[in-house]
């Protein structure tokens, strides 16, 4: 699938974005192993939670829908899953492939992950090193270190684990087989990162505790079946956050939006930019929801880096985006984690910016971006990277001539209907529905 994107004068209007894809991975997974029924409602339909769903199916557990997001998983219980007989695949998901080893490798089973060409390069070692030191039996290509991986589970023991990355994925899977472990399993990160499963586990009802950077749950707790409505994506949010500040005469209010704090470092950003945004929390207990507005706005660099970085990793490709259409220079560093994601977001966002006739410098943990250079639309690679299609695509809005994405089925990853919702804004609705 090809995305062909004119410039556009006017983006106007109220949405919604789809349900978050890490709750909607999380919600499924807990409730898969809680006694009891869960009932979801904005499940992400997007082909990473449809990877999660189809691997809890293989693995015995009945599931209804998704229909119009929602979503009924039938819990089988901490100790219920059954042995899959066929190969698991996790597709482009890196986050069904390192959270569903947390919960295999506690499993008195044998079961294989694999998933595509990119997520087969990318790295497993940081999850299999600590499982292995829990006791988990996981072989794969380079020692571990690279999926197809096979895991033999079993008993395991709780462990202190000190994560060398920033990566929720790493120390959800650990705290998620610490749930097979009798005592107390802890994870200490370098810098905070999102805390979506803590706080899922604490809303199934199990022990955990939080001391600064150390998270911690209690083993074999009794997970009940619960309701849980998934906010938007903050991450695809993010894309007509920048459109909004980038179209000439722009007003976009996105609506039920998850705004947790481990999440929101792009609206920082964007207001330290100058970005005219407005935010209304409605909800502050589970995970925080509201509206975001956002305004055509004149926009200067920045420049990020340390603690920052874990809020707002994935939208990088759309803030150097941003950068682009912005007044001076911007700087992102301690961002090396981008290398490892669905693409090298580093080496991809500069290849690609650079073709439209952006100034970007490629750093070996980030990007300077010079901004302020007419962009002129081109024919752009996604390298098979949904955020980088996405990214690319908004940049094509404001540039002249048409920009056209290749291989930008990869959308469908975590934002099915992006180019739909695009065009509904740029038909002028009434600001408010
Ligand atoms: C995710 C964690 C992040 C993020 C990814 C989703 C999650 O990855 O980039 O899109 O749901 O836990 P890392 O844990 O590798 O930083």
């Amino acid at each position: 699938m090809e995305l062909r994107i004119k410039p556009i004068r006017s983006l106007r209007g109220s949405v919604n974005v789809p349900g978050d894809k890490s709750i909607s991975h999380r919600a499924l997974m807990l409730g898969a192993i809680a006694d009891g029924v869960t009932t979801l409602e904005n499940f992400l339909e997007g082909e990473d939670c449809l990877a999660t769903l189809a691997c809890f199916r293989k693995l015995g557990v009945d599931i209804e829908g998704p229909q119009s997001g929602r979503v009924i998983v039938r819990g089988r219980g901490l100790h219920g899953l059954l042995e899959p007989s066929a190969v698991l695949d996790a597709k482009n998901s890196g986050t069904t492939m390192r959270l569903l080893l947390g919960i295999l490798s506690g499993q008195p089973f044998f079961s294989v992950l694999t998933g595509d060409e990119s997520l087969r390069r990318r790295p497993m070692g940081r999850v299999v090193r600590p499982l292995r030191s829990m006791g988990a039996r996981i072989i794969g290509r380079r020692g571990g270190e690279l999926a197809p991986l096979a895991v033999q589970g079993g008993r395991l023991q709780p462990v202190e684990f000190n994560s060398p990355v920033p990566s929720a994925q790493v120390k959800s899977a650990v705290l998620l087989a610490g749930l097979y472990a009798p005592g107390e399993t802890s994870v200490t990160e370098p810098v905070q990162s999102r805390d979506h499963t803590e706080r899922m586990l604490a809303h199934f009802g199990a022990e955990v505790r939080r001391s600064g950077l150390t998270v911690s749950v209690t083993g074999e707790p009794s997970l009940k079946g619960t309701y849980i409505r998934v906010p938007g994506d903050i991450s695809s949010a993010a894309f007509l956050m920048v459109a909004a500040c980038i179209v000439p005469d722009a007003a976009v209010k996105i609506s039920g939006v998850g705004l947790n704090p481990t999440r929101t470092g792009v609206l920082e950003v964007l207001q330290a930019m100058g970005a005219g945004i407005e935010v209304t929390l409605s909800n502050t207990s589970g995970e925080p929801y509201g509206d975001i507005t956002v305004y055509a706005s004149e926009l200067r660099g920045f420049e990020i880096g340390g603690e920052l970085i874990p809020r707002l990793i994935d939208e990088v490709p759309v803030l150097t985006v941003a950068a682009a259409y912005a007044s001076g220079k911007s700087v992102i560093r301690d961002a090396g984690e981008l290398k490892y994601k669905e693409s090298n977001r580093l080496a991809t966002m500069t290849a690609e910016l650079s073709r439209l006739g952006a100034e970007v410098e490629e750093l070996p943990d980030g990007l300077i971006i010079r901004g302020g250079k007419r962009l002129r639309g081109t024919r752009l690679k996604s390298h098979g990277d949904h955020r980088v299609a996405m990214a690319l695509a908004v940049a094509g809005l404001a540039a002249d001539g048409e920009t056209v994405i290749s291989d930008a089925g990869a959308v469908n990853v975590s934002y099915p209907g992006f180019a739909e919702t695009f065009r509904q804004l740029r038909e002028r609705q009434p600001l408010w529905k």
